[in-house]
Protein backbone atom coordinates (compact mmCIF):
# COMPACT_ATOMS: atom_id res chain seq x y z
CA UNK A 1 0.00 0.00 0.00
CA UNK A 2 1.26 3.46 -0.73
CA UNK A 3 0.51 6.80 1.33
CA UNK A 4 -0.57 10.03 0.43
CA UNK A 5 2.29 12.51 -1.41
CA UNK A 6 3.00 15.81 0.05
CA UNK A 7 3.68 18.03 -1.73
CA UNK A 8 5.22 21.03 0.83
CA UNK A 9 4.39 24.80 0.83
CA UNK A 10 7.01 26.63 -1.55
CA UNK A 11 9.01 28.17 1.31
CA UNK A 12 10.16 25.25 3.14
CA UNK A 13 10.12 22.99 -0.04
CA UNK A 14 13.18 23.27 -0.52
CA UNK A 15 14.37 22.25 2.96
CA UNK A 16 13.10 18.72 2.68
CA UNK A 17 14.97 17.30 -0.10
CA UNK A 18 13.17 14.28 -1.15
CA UNK A 19 15.35 10.85 -1.88
CA UNK A 20 13.38 8.75 -4.86
CA UNK A 21 15.76 5.54 -5.31
CA UNK A 22 15.63 4.37 -9.07
CA UNK A 23 14.20 0.67 -9.11
CA UNK A 24 15.65 0.42 -12.66
CA UNK A 25 18.77 -0.14 -10.85
CA UNK A 26 17.22 -2.98 -8.13
CA UNK A 27 18.24 -6.74 -8.67
CA UNK A 28 15.10 -7.47 -10.59
CA UNK A 29 15.51 -11.02 -9.06
CA UNK A 30 15.05 -9.89 -5.68
CA UNK A 31 12.60 -6.92 -6.39
CA UNK A 32 10.60 -7.56 -3.18
CA UNK A 33 13.66 -7.35 -0.97
CA UNK A 34 15.12 -4.16 -2.13
CA UNK A 35 11.56 -2.91 -2.39
CA UNK A 36 11.42 -3.57 1.34
CA UNK A 37 14.97 -1.96 2.04
CA UNK A 38 13.78 0.93 0.88
CA UNK A 39 10.66 0.92 2.65
CA UNK A 40 12.86 0.75 5.85
CA UNK A 41 15.14 3.38 4.53
CA UNK A 42 14.79 7.27 4.76
CA UNK A 43 13.89 7.18 1.43
CA UNK A 44 10.63 8.94 0.49
CA UNK A 45 9.25 7.69 -3.10
CA UNK A 46 10.43 4.89 -5.25
CA UNK A 47 11.07 6.31 -8.83
CA UNK A 48 10.13 3.49 -11.24
CA UNK A 49 11.12 4.06 -15.20
CA UNK A 50 9.69 2.82 -17.97
CA UNK A 51 10.68 2.83 -20.90
CA UNK A 52 9.24 1.18 -24.48
CA UNK A 53 12.43 0.58 -26.91
CA UNK A 54 10.63 4.16 -29.46
CA UNK A 55 10.57 6.92 -27.16
CA UNK A 56 14.26 5.71 -25.67
CA UNK A 57 16.68 2.94 -26.79
CA UNK A 58 15.83 0.55 -24.30
CA UNK A 59 13.06 -1.52 -22.83
CA UNK A 60 12.59 -1.64 -18.90
CA UNK A 61 9.50 -2.80 -17.51
CA UNK A 62 5.41 -2.62 -17.56
CA UNK A 63 2.25 -2.82 -15.80
CA UNK A 64 2.59 -6.32 -14.67
CA UNK A 65 5.89 -5.38 -12.77
CA UNK A 66 4.59 -2.03 -11.01
CA UNK A 67 1.22 -3.23 -9.96
CA UNK A 68 3.83 -6.31 -8.57
CA UNK A 69 6.05 -3.52 -6.93
CA UNK A 70 3.04 -1.50 -5.68
CA UNK A 71 2.00 -4.17 -3.25
CA UNK A 72 5.49 -4.08 -1.21
CA UNK A 73 6.01 -0.72 -1.49
CA UNK A 74 5.01 1.45 1.58
CA UNK A 75 6.16 4.79 -0.23
CA UNK A 76 4.75 6.52 -3.36
CA UNK A 77 5.69 5.58 -6.33
CA UNK A 78 6.79 8.41 -8.55
CA UNK A 79 6.15 6.55 -11.92
CA UNK A 80 8.72 8.16 -15.29
CA UNK A 81 7.07 7.36 -18.68
CA UNK A 82 9.87 7.29 -21.41
CA UNK A 83 7.44 5.79 -23.94
CA UNK A 84 5.68 7.43 -27.02
CA UNK A 85 1.46 8.04 -26.61
CA UNK A 86 1.31 8.10 -22.76
CA UNK A 87 -2.45 9.17 -22.87
CA UNK A 88 -2.99 5.56 -23.67
CA UNK A 89 -2.04 4.12 -20.51
CA UNK A 90 -2.91 6.76 -18.04
CA UNK A 91 -5.80 4.90 -16.25
CA UNK A 92 -3.05 1.80 -16.80
CA UNK A 93 -0.51 3.15 -14.22
CA UNK A 94 -3.52 4.89 -12.31
CA UNK A 95 -4.59 1.18 -11.66
CA UNK A 96 -1.27 -0.17 -10.85
CA UNK A 97 -0.33 2.30 -8.35
CA UNK A 98 1.16 5.22 -9.74
CA UNK A 99 0.71 8.65 -7.35
CA UNK A 100 3.14 10.50 -9.46
CA UNK A 101 2.79 10.12 -12.97
CA UNK A 102 5.55 12.17 -15.14
CA UNK A 103 5.65 11.97 -19.40
CA UNK A 104 7.99 13.35 -21.49
CA UNK A 105 7.24 17.02 -23.20
CA UNK A 106 8.72 15.67 -26.40
CA UNK A 107 6.28 12.80 -26.17
CA UNK A 108 3.51 14.74 -25.54
CA UNK A 109 1.53 16.68 -28.89
CA UNK A 110 -1.25 17.83 -26.77
CA UNK A 111 0.64 18.24 -23.04
CA UNK A 112 -2.00 20.47 -21.75
CA UNK A 113 -4.54 17.87 -22.58
CA UNK A 114 -2.54 15.14 -21.17
CA UNK A 115 -1.51 16.61 -17.46
CA UNK A 116 -5.18 17.59 -17.29
CA UNK A 117 -5.78 13.71 -18.18
CA UNK A 118 -3.58 12.65 -15.13
CA UNK A 119 -4.98 15.17 -12.90
CA UNK A 120 -8.23 13.67 -13.48
CA UNK A 121 -7.36 10.08 -12.34
CA UNK A 122 -5.99 11.62 -9.13
CA UNK A 123 -2.42 11.15 -9.69
CA UNK A 124 -0.04 14.28 -9.67
CA UNK A 125 1.30 15.12 -12.95
CA UNK A 126 4.63 15.46 -13.76
CA UNK A 127 6.61 16.72 -16.64
CA UNK A 128 10.14 15.74 -17.96
CA UNK A 129 12.41 17.78 -20.12
CA UNK A 130 15.36 15.95 -22.03
CA UNK A 131 18.64 17.30 -21.74
CA UNK A 132 18.03 19.26 -24.92
CA UNK A 133 14.75 20.68 -24.18
CA UNK A 134 14.84 23.98 -23.16
CA UNK A 135 13.15 24.95 -19.61
CA UNK A 136 11.48 27.89 -20.82
CA UNK A 137 9.02 25.86 -23.41
CA UNK A 138 6.84 24.97 -20.23
CA UNK A 139 5.91 28.15 -19.40
CA UNK A 140 2.51 28.40 -20.52
CA UNK A 141 1.64 24.84 -18.54
CA UNK A 142 3.51 25.63 -15.18
CA UNK A 143 0.13 26.68 -13.45
CA UNK A 144 -0.67 22.55 -14.02
CA UNK A 145 1.86 20.54 -12.94
CA UNK A 146 2.63 18.96 -9.92
CA UNK A 147 6.54 18.25 -10.43
CA UNK A 148 8.92 19.29 -13.17
CA UNK A 149 11.64 16.48 -13.99
CA UNK A 150 14.81 17.80 -15.46
CA UNK A 151 16.41 14.92 -17.08
CA UNK A 152 20.36 15.19 -16.22
CA UNK A 153 21.52 12.73 -18.65
CA UNK A 154 19.66 11.42 -21.79
CA UNK A 155 16.87 8.68 -20.94
CA UNK A 156 17.26 5.25 -21.66
CA UNK A 157 19.97 3.91 -19.47
CA UNK A 158 20.96 3.94 -15.65
CA UNK A 159 24.65 4.54 -14.40
CA UNK A 160 25.41 7.70 -16.93
CA UNK A 161 27.67 10.66 -16.49
CA UNK A 162 25.44 13.73 -15.12
CA UNK A 163 25.38 16.56 -17.56
CA UNK A 164 26.52 19.85 -15.99
CA UNK A 165 23.86 21.80 -17.50
CA UNK A 166 21.84 20.66 -15.11
CA UNK A 167 22.55 23.83 -13.05
CA UNK A 168 21.72 26.07 -15.44
CA UNK A 169 18.34 24.72 -16.38
CA UNK A 170 17.85 24.51 -12.46
CA UNK A 171 18.53 28.20 -11.94
CA UNK A 172 16.16 29.21 -14.74
CA UNK A 173 13.24 27.14 -13.28
CA UNK A 174 13.91 28.07 -10.18
CA UNK A 175 13.58 31.91 -11.47
CA UNK A 176 10.47 30.89 -13.14
CA UNK A 177 8.75 28.90 -10.52
CA UNK A 178 8.89 32.43 -8.58
CA UNK A 179 7.79 34.41 -11.04
CA UNK A 180 4.96 32.72 -11.78
CA UNK A 181 4.48 32.48 -7.75
CA UNK A 182 3.78 28.41 -8.48
CA UNK A 183 4.53 25.86 -6.38
CA UNK A 184 5.51 22.81 -8.75
CA UNK A 185 8.42 20.41 -7.41
CA UNK A 186 11.93 20.26 -8.91
CA UNK A 187 13.04 16.76 -9.79
CA UNK A 188 16.65 15.93 -11.08
CA UNK A 189 16.91 12.34 -12.43
CA UNK A 190 20.50 11.25 -14.00
CA UNK A 191 23.94 11.13 -13.05
CA UNK A 192 23.01 12.31 -9.35
CA UNK A 193 25.94 11.15 -6.98
CA UNK A 194 27.70 12.19 -3.95
CA UNK A 195 29.59 14.54 -6.06
CA UNK A 196 26.80 17.04 -7.25
CA UNK A 197 23.81 15.99 -4.45
CA UNK A 198 24.73 18.22 -2.19
CA UNK A 199 24.96 21.19 -5.22
CA UNK A 200 21.86 20.44 -6.56
CA UNK A 201 19.73 20.63 -3.07
CA UNK A 202 21.36 23.88 -2.79
CA UNK A 203 20.65 25.40 -6.24
CA UNK A 204 16.45 24.56 -5.22
CA UNK A 205 15.99 20.71 -6.37
CA UNK A 206 13.44 19.29 -4.19
CA UNK A 207 13.44 15.54 -5.70
CA UNK A 208 16.53 13.58 -5.91
CA UNK A 209 16.35 10.35 -8.50
CA UNK A 210 19.53 7.81 -7.76
CA UNK A 211 19.39 4.82 -9.31
CA UNK A 212 22.88 3.29 -9.50
CA UNK A 213 24.28 5.54 -7.03
CA UNK A 214 22.15 3.97 -4.10
CA UNK A 215 21.93 0.67 -5.51
CA UNK A 216 25.42 -0.03 -6.49
CA UNK A 217 27.09 1.05 -3.43
CA UNK A 218 27.76 -1.32 -0.48
CA UNK A 219 24.78 -0.25 1.98
CA UNK A 220 22.16 1.74 0.07
CA UNK A 221 19.90 2.30 3.38
CA UNK A 222 23.39 4.48 4.75
CA UNK A 223 23.69 5.86 1.02
CA UNK A 224 20.38 7.07 1.30
CA UNK A 225 20.67 8.08 4.84
CA UNK A 226 24.00 10.29 3.67
CA UNK A 227 21.87 11.61 1.06
CA UNK A 228 18.65 13.36 3.54
CA UNK A 229 21.88 14.67 5.61
CA UNK A 230 23.08 16.68 2.76
C1 LIG B 1 17.32 7.13 -16.92
C2 LIG B 1 16.28 7.00 -15.84
C3 LIG B 1 16.81 7.21 -14.47
C4 LIG B 1 17.86 6.22 -14.04
C5 LIG B 1 18.83 6.98 -13.19
O1 LIG B 1 16.71 7.18 -18.15
O2 LIG B 1 15.23 7.94 -16.01
O3 LIG B 1 15.78 7.27 -13.50
O4 LIG B 1 17.36 5.13 -13.32
O5 LIG B 1 19.89 6.16 -12.94
P1 LIG B 1 21.27 6.72 -12.38
O6 LIG B 1 20.98 7.40 -11.07
O7 LIG B 1 22.09 5.48 -12.25
O8 LIG B 1 21.80 7.67 -13.41
ZN1 LIG C 1 13.78 8.25 -14.31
Amino acid sequence: MVTNVVFLQPQIRSMKKLIAPSLLSADFANLQRDIEMINKSEADWFHVDVMDGVFVPNISFGMPVIKAMSKHAQKPLDVHLMIVEPDKYIKEFKACGAEILTVHYEACTHLHRTLQAIKAEGMKAGVALNPHTPVSLLTDVLAEVDLVLIMSVNPGFGGQRFIENTFHKIQQLVDMRKHAAADFLIEVDGGVNETNAHRLFMAGVDVLVAGNYVFGSDNPAATIQSMKKL
